[in-house]
């Protein structure tokens, strides 16, 4: 399905004018951890979450209508999301069947897009996700005609308006604005050095590693913790780990622990300090360089109480996430731009102006 869908485009490509870079440009809002930019689809105007972390397009429940231009598909998927709520605890369960419709993202059209239309599900912020991961590795189910994972939204805008190799960069700014930009590295935007990283190629902005010793190293106030397998995902709201290790991460620094178990038996440990304190800064490096990328200080906290003297930090420990593994959430994206290439499956970062 994916690989028609990739030749009708290339086709259109070859009568079609290259868009200006102008038009390529989505302007980005944050909201309560989430990056909000708009999609038209039909006659109706969505916003919805920017999130490197999943691949699919999909629309809450109840929210997309019908209109002429819209083919249903029977195809669709159930899709299990964590880090759903701004402090990165609930879960978020969806299920959807793909429609086929006109869209419009970033000043493009696109027609026969594949869009998710969730019938049943949990509540999503905006009105729903659209998914910048690298493809699913698995797009269709030879065991099952209904499976499908969706379309790539940013391989459609690619194949559409020409832009070779595919790549697309984040610029989530400290005060909640923001863009996502087609195209390479607007060099006017950054300052310092590009750490550039290879990545898997397909489900996740993953980096790879040969050995332990060149994984990705979890810091805290300078301090090496421990190597890591980061998940750069600008669509989990913050930081989370495994529960032991941000455990032990935050009693390190003089942190109280706030833990919880709920219903399903999912633990979480958030640490609070007094607000007066100089809090701690968690960061990540990149062997070989041993310089350390910190989360930017104002996106560190949480909340504070009504008084002002309890900071919670914003990292969060879970008995769902398994060590080594941590998703590196959009509190670390702010002030980088973050450049996502499908074609060499890489992704770097430096630091905004
Ligand atoms: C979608 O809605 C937003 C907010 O109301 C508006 O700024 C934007 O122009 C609309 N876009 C389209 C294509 O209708
Ligand atoms: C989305 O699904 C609902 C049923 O949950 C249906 O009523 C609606 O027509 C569907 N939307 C489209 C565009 O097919
Ligand atoms: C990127 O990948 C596409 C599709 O696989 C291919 O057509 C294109 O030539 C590649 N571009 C570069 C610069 O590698
Ligand atoms: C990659 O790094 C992780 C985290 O340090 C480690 O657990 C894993 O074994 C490494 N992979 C290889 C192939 O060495
Ligand atoms: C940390 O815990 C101690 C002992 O229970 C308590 O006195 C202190 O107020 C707590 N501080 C914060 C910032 O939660
Ligand atoms: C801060 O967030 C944590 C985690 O969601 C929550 O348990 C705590 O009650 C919040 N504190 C305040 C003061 O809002």
């Amino acid at each position: 399905m994916l690989k028609l869908a990739a030749q009708s485009t290339v086709l259109t490509l070859l009568w079609g004018c290259a868009g200006s870079a102008a038009t390529n440009i989505v302007p980005l809002h944050l909201d309560a951890g989430f990056w909000y930019g708009d999609f038209v689809v039909g006659p109706q105007n969505f916003s919805l979450a920017v999130d490197t972390g999943s691949f699919a397009v999909i629309i809450g429940e109840g929210k997309y209508k019908p209109n002429p231009t819209s083919k249903q598909t029977n195809q669709g998927e159930f899709i299990q999301f964590n880090g759903a709520s701004e402090d990165g605890v609930q879960m978020a369960t969806e299920t959807f069947f793909f429609v086929e419709d006109d869209a419009e993202f970033a000043g493009v059209a696109l027609s026969d897009f594949l869009v998710g239309n969730i019938t049943d599900g949990d509540p999503l912020g905006g009105d729903g996700i659209m998914g910048f991961s690298p493809p699913a590795s698995m797009i269709t189910d030879p065991n099952d005609p209904t499976f499908l994972a969706g379309q790539s939204l940013a391989q459609a805008i690619c194949d559409q308006e020409g832009i070779s190799p595919c790549e697309f960069g984040l610029t989530l700014k400290t005060d909640g604005t923001g863009s996502l930009i087609f195209g390479p590295i607007d060099e006017t935007q950054i300052k310092g050095d590009i750490t550039t990283l290879q990545s898997q190629p397909v489900d996740a902005w993953i980096p790879l590693n040969q050995t332990e010793a060149d994984s990705a190293i979890l810091v805290i106030d300078g301090k090496p913790v421990t190597h890591i397998i980061p998940i750069f995902d600008n669509g989990t709201p913050n930081i989370i780990g495994p529960l032991d290790v941000v455990r032990s991460a935050l009693l390190s620094v003089g942190y109280n622990l706030s833990e919880q178990t709920d219903s399903d038996g999912i633990s979480t440990v958030f640490g609070t300090y007094d607000c007066s304190r100089p809090p701690a800064r968690f960061g990540f490096s990149f062997p070989p360089s041993t310089v350390v990328h910190y989360i930017d200080e104002g996106a560190n906290v949480l909340n504070k109480t009504a008084d002002g003297k309890i900071c919670t930090a914003n990292i969060l420990g879970t008995s769902t996430a398994t060590a080594p593994n941590w998703q590196i959430g959009q509190t670390w994206f702010q002030g980088r731009y973050v450049q996502h290439n499908l074609n060499a499956s890489t992704i770097a970062f430096a630091d905004l102006v």
